[in-house]
């Protein structure tokens, strides 16, 4: 501890971390709006807002999940080209020649699955607490584009380890779509770039999976953790008219234990 605070008094520390000393509840306050990290939470919370049992921290989990997936697929991008001749054993060379490459692509694989589930677990989650309702409708739409986006974002990551499975699923997947209405024949010719999978249909699922959609996806998850901080962090019960607010929904200062 002696150490943790002469490292905090030295000069260096000091000139990074312009944090007032901590006295005071308003200390407190602007050494967390001062914080470029943690600028993002309110100085007050609820505290039963903070408790696993109200939020599953799910909507967190997804973003962890999001920079878990960026991460390890940036590492796998030095290994892949997304040619019909290098794909296949690209993905193989990753496999078994690649340092740590087994290991990275499982936890991209793992990573993009259980971002689905906690992506529509999260929705589950804000549907059962009413948390789509005026203020925060705008919020449940952004949702629901990030939803499609996630989905979009594993469609169009599975044809490209160009492997049996992912050749028939892609071709079932984009045959589907031909039969939307009015657009389905249209959507299939983009996506395909021609009649069939080929190689204009990986380079396309190329370029959306790794740049396109990612980017989308990462500017409306600003947009909705914005819009989550200015609509009041989670959607709170109100007490019954006439009740006090129960003890726990007392309000709990930045850096409080
Ligand atoms: C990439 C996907 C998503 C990410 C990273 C994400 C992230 C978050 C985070 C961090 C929160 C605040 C904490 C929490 O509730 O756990 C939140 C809240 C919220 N999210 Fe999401 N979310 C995603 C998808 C969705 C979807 C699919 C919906 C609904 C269609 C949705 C609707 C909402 C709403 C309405 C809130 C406010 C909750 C409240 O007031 O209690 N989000 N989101």
């Amino acid at each position: 501890m002696k150490l943790i605070r002469w490292i905090k008094e030295t000069a260096v520390y000091r000139s990074i971390f312009r944090l007032p000393d901590v006295e005071t509840e308003r200390d407190r306050a602007a050494s967390h709006w001062s914080s470029f990290l943690m600028h993002i939470y309110p100085v007050k919370v609820q505290r039963r807002e903070l408790r696993f049992g109200y939020s599953a921290f799910l909507g967190v989990a997804s973003l962890v999940l999001f920079g878990s997936l960026t991460i390890s697929g940036i590492y796998l991008m030095f290994f892949y080209v997304p040619s019909p001749g290098t794909a296949y054993s690209d993905i193989q060379s990753i496999q078994t020649n690649i340092a740590f490459g087994q290991y990275i692509r499982n936890v991209h694989r793992w990573s993009a699955h259980v971002m689905v589930i906690a992506v529509a677990a999260h929705m589950a989650r804000v549907f059962y607490r009413g948390a789509y309702k005026p203020p925060k409708e705008f919020n449940w739409v952004i949702g629901v584009v990030l939803l499609v986006l996630t989905l979009l974002l594993s469609f169009t990551g599975y044809l490209l380890p160009w492997d049996q499975l992912a050749f028939w699923a892609v071709t079932v997947g984009t045959s589907m779509a031909s039969y939307v209405p009015v657009v389905g024949d249209v959507t299939k010719e983009i996506l395909l770039g021609g009649p069939s999978v080929g190689s204009a249909t990986l380079i396309r699922f190329y370029v959306l999976h790794v740049a396109l959609l990612p980017a989308i996806l990462a500017f409306l998850i600003a947009i909705h953790l914005w819009r989550w901080r200015k609509d009041s962090m989670l959607t709170v019960d109100p007490p019954p008219p006439g009740e006090e607010p129960a003890a726990e929904t007392e309000l709990v200062i930045a850096g409080e234990g």
